[in-house]
């Protein structure tokens, strides 16, 4: 089973923008944690990044049905994109919600997201590690699926 782990706008940037608030790991070294994690898990993580947010939607409808389930942080297109939310609301998998920042603790235009009303589960302010805790959480749905 695949899982989609799905970056939006200026996530390509990470360990070099903002450090301070989103770490020195690099998106490559986040994309290497979650095919780890998915592996040690029996999945198998399909990572993608883009600024676009066309992209973003049409990678969720590649992984919408008949996959274990989608990781997603949207960046900025969290709190901005019905497109992304509706797109999210055609899934049949489940939906995590990842945030590498604790998006409650900031400006109060991040306290609010389209994602969410979506989202299987969330997540906020765990780091890069939020990422795999979402992969392990996939893993422990499917398995309980599967039962
Ligand atoms: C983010 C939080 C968003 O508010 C911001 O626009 C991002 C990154 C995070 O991972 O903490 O680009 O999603």
């Amino acid at each position: 089973d695949t899982v989609l782990v799905l970056n939006g706008p200026n996530l390509n940037l990470l360990g070099k923008r903002q450090p301070e608030i989103y770490g020195r790991e690099t998106l490559a070294d986040v994309e290497a944690l979650c095919r780890e994690t998915a592996a040690g898990l029996g999945l198998r993580a399909e990572c993608r990044q883009s600024n676009a947010e066309h992209v973003l939607i049409e990678a969720i409808h590649a992984f919408r049905v008949g996959t274990a389930g989608i990781v997603i942080n949207a960046g900025a297109y969290t709190h901005t994109s019905v497109a992304i939310l509706d797109a999210l609301n055609a899934c049949e998998v489940p939906v995590i919600e990842c945030h590498i920042s604790n998006v409650h603790r900031r400006e109060a235009f991040r306290h609010h997201s389209y994602v969410s009303l979506a989202a299987t589960a969330v997540l906020a302010g765990f780091g890069t590690h939020g990422y795999a805790l979402a992969i392990r959480h996939l893993a422990r749905l499917r398995a309980r699926a599967g039962q």
